[in-house]
């Protein structure tokens, strides 16, 4: 982690996210391949700073966020759920949940491999979707003693029918590509080594389109659910923050890094 200024402000950057502008795409890359690219509070930092100042910036049009060819993320990191749990809304991970889903421009994200948990729920907020054929999406939350979070709550039933979202959020089993491309989680399914690729095309094309077209048309998609999709990850949030200190979850977490299956049998 290393601070870094910009325009006056001091934020907070780490390397386990890759930032690179070309053509006026901003393309964010998960690197924390020896834990899966689990996701910490450093790297959501940094990941809501990059989409809040990319939201200004008039040399990005367009945000692409991907892992590499055989992970895009392995959710939140789960060493620090256990020892150092979101302190409460105002934590990185709740700014970067509110900037993805209020994030004005075009937003794309390239999926292979798992992408599990916010791998997943990121995903609802952004507006097109490519995943390798190796991708599987899955929400296990309920397995972890936890609740949906990211507004998943509001957007799964919305996306998929209440049945299929129930499957995802209250089983917890993986939707695997073909499955998401039919409930209309991702765009399109490629081969792994070809998805990157494509969705910087798209991308591309994207941003040699009229900006204020695309940032209006957005907004207009978007605009009748934005008060409700913040007031449910709001609400899932805080009870999420609960839930993450209570002994379903700590049994989960421990049973995680202990490479055991968890007993909830006394819970
Ligand atoms: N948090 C912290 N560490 C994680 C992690 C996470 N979310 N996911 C993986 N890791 C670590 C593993 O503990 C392992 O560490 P080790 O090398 O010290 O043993 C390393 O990353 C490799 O993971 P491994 O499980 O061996 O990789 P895999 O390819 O067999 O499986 C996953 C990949 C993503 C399917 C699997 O790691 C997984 O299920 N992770 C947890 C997902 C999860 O529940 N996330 C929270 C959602 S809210």
């Amino acid at each position: 982690m290393m601070p870094v200024t910009t325009g006056g402000d001091t934020v907070t950057t780490t390397q386990d996210i890759l930032q690179h502008t070309e053509g006026g795409v901003l393309t964010l890359t998960l690197n924390r391949p020896q834990r899966k690219n689990a996701l910490t509070s450093a790297m959501y930092a940094t990941l809501a700073e990059a989409l809040e100042r990319g939201a200004d910036d008039t040399s990005v049009r367009v945000v692409v966020i991907q892992g590499q060819e055989a992970m895009f993320s392995a959710g939140n990191d789960i060493e620090e759920f256990l020892h150092q749990p979101p302190a409460g809304t105002d934590s990185p991970v709740f700014r970067f949940l509110r900037s993805i889903a209020t994030f004005p421009k075009p937003l794309l994200a390239a999926v292979c491999g798992p992408a599990v948990g916010i791998g997943t729920t990121m995903l609802f907020h952004c507006d097109l979707v490519y995943a390798g054929d190796n991708a599987a999406f899955s929400m296990p939350f309920v397995n972890l003693g936890l609740c949906a979070e990211g507004a998943s709550s509001l957007i799964a039933p919305q996306m998929f029918g209440y049945h299929r979202a129930a499957e995802a959020l209250l089983l917890g089993e993986p939707i695997y590509a073909e499955a998401a491309l039919e409930v209309g989680l991702v765009n399109k399914v490629l081969p792994p080594h070809e998805t990157n690729g494509y969705t910087q095309q798209m991308a591309r094309k994207l941003a040699a389109k009229p900006l204020t077209s695309l940032v209006e048309t957005k907004r207009l998609m978007k605009g009748a659910q934005q008060d409700a999709v913040l007031q449910r990850m709001a609400e899932e949030g805080t009870i999420f923050g609960r839930m993450l200190r209570e002994p379903a979850a700590k049994e989960a977490f421990a049973a995680f890094l202990e490479k055991r299956t968890p007993d909830f049998s006394r819970l």
